[in-house]
């Protein structure tokens, strides 16, 4: 079984911030669940370099698109390991094997007959690099999304006939309910096809940052057509001596943001559909994380610095904060005093907590041994079932619904610990089986929860796990009850400590 989740791959126009930390947490999470899984996992994020808005910002800043390119591309391949994403390939486009490979696959387009040369005119924005039709156009003919002017452009270049393929992707959503996910979005998109489509340029004159349409050298791609591919290209050569597409090839999940739907649920697929290639199983569109009730963006400077706040709370704390804060999917308020409430109340209050007391009790209660033991039986059927309903919920990418199921066991946990209040346990030497029982019903649960917490918290669940002497990530395992007593435990430093 192969799983092939994507990330967008990020504009080189800035530095990254906190809504790009979130996308690739989010891929991550699933990455990294369905390796417990023991599926075989493609992970793929990168850097989209061409285009416009990258050469408007080299002007800026008096540098050349290539070397404001390598330089941002470089924060965002140093992001990953920061944010501990676990990605298998960072892909940037200006490399020539992705170029080729463009070039390829358009050309194929182009045989195929789905290319034409005309004019184009109309409002374009070019933070966006998009073309806007008469419904996306903002007050005063500008962008709803920059808050910024249109302009009207006239070119000459090449057309991609999208108004070709309505018919087949209306066909092809009839059929695939989940193509687009959530479901709002499947019927934004649905709704964006029935309302007619028009032919896109699929190329720019005048500008020479960009890969060369083949066929007139005068021309570059437009750079969403070269950005798109690069969930196909990638497989090509991201493993040296080794081509991944018939292994990956169609993707399993595209994860993006909602600024970028039309052109994954709409342009994406007509294009595969006119090279010949199969389509993604899925695209899940998320939210925007907000700041003061706006869209946190660079164009409009409100950003949070996920650096910062790594700095201060931890990668484990701001991937948790990212699940935990707003239902993935839907838009929601990020704030610091946000990050410090969940962090001190949920981190560190409810989960470190009933970590440190419980390896503490076992320290001194029984000598580091876990005792032997069956799980006290309320507990256990109210873990019964727990794997298989995470599994469901992440099937559905539904990082913050998991993650809830995950926590709620944590808090009845908790409440466990109080109503058996194993401290009095300890002093009445007859109640030595009960408090084996609920040790070992503790350090079941922990590991429990916490091998389902390693998606989130990958490097908490294991500083954890080796804690409590069983370090297995395996899905399987993850049943209250399948790891046995006798293990030795070793109390550590708290998991969350106070900042
Ligand atoms: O659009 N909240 O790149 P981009 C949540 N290169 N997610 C956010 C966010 C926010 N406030 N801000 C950004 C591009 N994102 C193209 C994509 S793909 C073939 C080409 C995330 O640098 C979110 O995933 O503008 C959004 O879709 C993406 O960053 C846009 O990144
Ligand atoms: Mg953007």
């Amino acid at each position: 079984m192969s799983f092939y989740v994507t990330t967008p791959i990020y504009y080189v126009n800035a530095v990254p911030h906190l809504g790009h930390a979130y996308s690739t947490i989010a891929a991550d999470i699933l990455a990294r669940h369905h390796r417990q899984r023991g599926e075989d996992v493609f992970f793929l994020t990168g850097t989209d370099e061409h285009g416009e808005p990258v050469v408007q910002a080299a002007e800026r800043e008096g540098v050349t698109p290539k070397e404001l390119a390598d330089r941002n591309s470089r924060r965002f391949e140093e992001l990953m390991p920061r944010i501990d994403a676990s990605n298998d390939f960072f892909i940037r486009t200006t490399d020539p094997r992705h170029v080729a490979k463009v070039q390829e696959v358009l050309q194929r387009i182009y045989d195929n007959g789905h290319v034409y040369s005309g004019t184009y005119e109309g409002w374009y924005c070019p933070a966006c690099a998009d073309f806007k039709t008469d419904v996306e156009v903002g007050p005063d003919n500008s962008c709803p999304v920059h808050k910024a002017p249109l302009d009207w452009h006239k070119e000459e270049n090449w057309f991609f006939r999208l108004s070709a393929f309505q018919e087949r992707l209306e066909a092809h959503y009839a059929q695939q309910p989940d193509f687009v996910m959530p479901r709002t979005r499947f019927n934004e998109a649905i709704s964006f096809i029935r309302g007619g489509l028009q032919d896109v340029s699929l190329s720019r004159s005048q500008l020479t940052w960009g890969v060369p349409v083949p066929w007139d050298q005068s021309q570059v791609f437009y750079v969403w057509f070269d950005a798109l591919l690069n969930y196909y290209t990638a497989l090509s050569f991201a493993r040296p001596g080794e081509d991944l597409t018939e292994q990956f090839w169609p993707a399993s999940l595209h994860l993006i943001g909602k600024d970028i739907l039309k052109f994954h649920t709409v342009f994406w697929p007509a294009m595969l559909m006119a090279a010949d290639l199969p389509l993604p199983q899925r695209v899940f569109v998320h939210g925007f994380l907000l700041m003061d009730g706006e869209k946190m963006s660079k164009s409009l400077g409100n950003v949070l610095d996920p650096f910062e706040v790594m700095e201060r709370f931890g990668t484990d704390a701001l991937r948790y904060y990212c699940a935990r804060e707003v239902n993935f999917g839907q838009d929601g308020s990020v704030s610091t005093a946000g990050f410090e409430a969940r962090y001190e109340g949920e981190l560190a209050n409810e989960y470190g907590n009933l970590a440190s007391r419980t390896l503490a009790m076992v320290a001194r209660y029984r000598d580091s041994v876990v005792p032997d033991g069956e799980p006290d039986p309320t507990i256990a059927a109210e873990f019964d079932g727990l794997a298989e309903r995470v599994c469901e919920l992440l099937d559905r990418a539904e990082l913050t619904a998991a993650l809830d199921e995950i926590w709620q066991r944590i808090r009845r946990l908790n409440r466990f610990v109080e109503e058996r209040a194993p401290w009095k346990l300890a002093k009445d030497p007859s109640s030595g089986d009960e408090l084996d029982i609920t040790l070992y019903t503790l350090i079941e649960g922990i590991r429990v929860v916490t091998v389902l917490l390693h998606p989130y918290l990958p490097e908490t669940s294991k500083k954890l796990l080796s804690a409590l002497g069983r370090e297995g990530l395996d899905l399987a395992d993850a049943r209250l009850g399948a790891g046995a007593g006798g293990a030795t435990v070793t109390p550590g430093d708290p998991l969350f400590p106070k900042t």
